[in-house]
């Protein structure tokens, strides 16, 4: 079973951006992380960071994968085109933020992606991402 862990905009600069917000992991750190978790559990994983809509729009119609797992970052709260993406793919997806993005601005406080989504965990810092594919295991066992 193949996890596709899309990370979105701004997200390549972790551990330099607002660490106080974000952590002071980078994402490299991150996606050693996630794909450690991965081979413990028996999980194919692939790893894709873009600042680019349509480059995220791209990756979730041509990439192959089982279940998405994707922090939209800023698209979160802007973009219609990755949630049809997701929409239009039919495969579950788990929804991932860093941040508790209901406890920031009001701004954050609404996705777009949340209703295609199996379900949001937001909050946890990196740790989020290994809920996320904890919680991928789970609904691929099922
Ligand atoms: C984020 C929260 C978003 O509001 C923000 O635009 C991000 C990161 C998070 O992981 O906490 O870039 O998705």
């Amino acid at each position: 079973m193949k996890i596709l862990v899309i990370h979105g905009p701004n997200l390549n600069l972790l551990g330099a951006r607002e660490p106080g917000v974000y952590g002071a992991d980078t994402l490299e750190t991150i996606n050693g992380r996630i794909s450690g978790l991965c081979t413990e559990l028996g999980l194919e994983v692939e790893t894709f960071q873009s600042n680019s809509e349509g480059t995220i729009v791209d990756a979730i119609q041509q990439k192959s994968f089982d279940l998405l797992v994707i922090n939209p970052a800023a698209y979160t709260h802007t973009s219609v085109a990755i949630r049809d993406a997701i929409a239009a793919v039919g495969r579950p997806a788990i929804e991932v933020h860093i941040s508790n993005i209901h406890k920031r601005e009001e701004f954050r406080q609404h996705s777009f992606i949340a209703g295609v989504a199996v379900g949001q965990i937001s909050g946890f810092g990196a740790e989020s991402y290994l809920l996320a594919i904890r919680a991928a295991k789970e609904l691929l066992s099922r």
